[in-house]
């Protein structure tokens, strides 16, 4: 199956990992490279060294075309140059102002490597292709964690009518219904985020991956309660006590601050830089109160985001509307090769139909 999307990057199928937090170890980024997709390791979770090394760790298990996705404003200063000398294939960020993006892009097409942008709103697709990104991700309102306020339906075509660059829906697909759904509306390919998260490879306990499989597509609930701009997550025990909690949960933050400085090993500078950067997100991706709740927010959040993963009940689990889709564990490599041979049996049975 052969788009704009995987002759860009050089792979098999138009399929790509999302960079999911703590979720996308270097063994998940090789497995979905190795079955023919693009694995893609979120950047914004580990110390600098750590993130080195498993740019490096990747590399020992594939040597297929990868990406690492970064959130601006969020550490990225030290991370971006990480990449950049690592060369790594590509670059998937997120959020993110004008004077951060161009030079990034910049610098990642100077050693030949390609760069995504992700966006939820059609003006800020055109400024990034404006940037200069080679690809779009498109997030739906079905997606889990950030997007904007419209479904796949209408701003995948809306997008990617707009602009010349390869378009990437994400948020929602988990099948080659999906994938076939995708294509139809004007996308060249998909970005799996629960679905994947729920696959063998996925180094996360059986709980959790139980938790996709047993949820509905009406289990989870978007607010910015969760970590300061709207976050669509699994509705549990834990999203029920924030949701509760409305004031400003400052001493939670405190100690939830002081947590992630520990685990990220960073200066009381970078700390408040981030928090600042929190507060002044642009909208779009997210949407929330943009204040001093929005960096509190962020720190409880990104503390309950880790738990999750261990403790699906106690922790925040981010979780798409795809998870009424999700009904089994499969490894990465029949998932995908599943996924592809849906979508084109639908679309040639799709052909067959409506051609007499
Ligand atoms: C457990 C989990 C963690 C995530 N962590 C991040 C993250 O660190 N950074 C980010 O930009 N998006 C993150 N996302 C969102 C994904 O990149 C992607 O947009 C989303 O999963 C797409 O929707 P889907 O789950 O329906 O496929 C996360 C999603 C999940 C399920």
């Amino acid at each position: 199956m052969k788009t704009r999307m995987t002759e860009l990057f050089g792979i098999k199928y138009p399929i790509m990992l999302a960079g999911m937090n703590w979720l996308t170890t270097p063994k998940l980024v090789a497995a979905v490279s190795n079955a023919g997709g693009l694995g893609v390791l979120a950047g914004n979770h580990q110390t600098p060294d750590e993130l080195r090394e498993a740019i490096k760790e990747i590399r020992s298990l594939t040597d297929k075309p990868f990406g690492v996705n970064l959130t601006l404003g969020v550490g990225s200063a030290q991370r971006a140059p990480i990449v950049i000398e690592e060369k790594v294939p590509v670059l998937n960020y997120a959020l993110g102002r004008p004077p951060e993006i161009a030079p990034l892009i910049e610098a990642v097409h100077g050693y030949g490597g390609k760069v995504i942008g992700t966006i939820a709103l059609l003006r800020h697709a055109l400024r990034s292709e404006q940037l200069g990104a080679d690809a779009l991700i498109i997030t739906g309102y079905e997606a889990a964690s950030h997007s904007g306020n419209v479904g796949a339906l209408v701003l995948v075509p809306t997008i990617s009518e707009a602009v010349k660059v390869p378009c990437i829906g994400a948020g929602g697909y988990a099948d080659g219904r999906g994938l076939a759904a995708a294509l139809a509306l004007g996308a060249e390919g998909i970005s799996m985020g629960s679905r994947l998260a729920a696959t063998q490879d996925a180094e996360v306990v059986d709980a959790v991956k139980e938790t996709w499989v047993n949820a509905s597509e009406e289990d989870t609930v978007i607010d910015p309660a969760f970590d300061g701009i709207n976050c669509r997550v699994l509705r549990n025990k834990a999203a029920e006590d924030l949701l509760e909690k409305k004031a400003f949960p400052l001493f939670d933050a405190i100690s939830a601050g002081l947590h992630m400085k520990r685990v990220l090993k960073i200066s009381w500078g970078e700390l408040f830089r981030t928090a600042n950067n929190m507060r002044k997100m642009p909208s779009g991706i997210g949407g929330g109160q943009r204040g001093l709740g929005s960096s509190m927010r962020f720190a409880v959040g990104s503390r309950l985001f880790r738990v999750a993963l261990e403790d699906p009940v106690n922790g925040i689990l981010m979780m798409g509307q795809t998870a009424g889709r999700i009904k089994d564990v499969p490894t990465v490599a029949e998932l995908i090769e599943r996924t592809v041979k849906e979508a084109e049996e639908i679309l040639q049975n799709m052909n067959k139909q409506f051609a007499n």
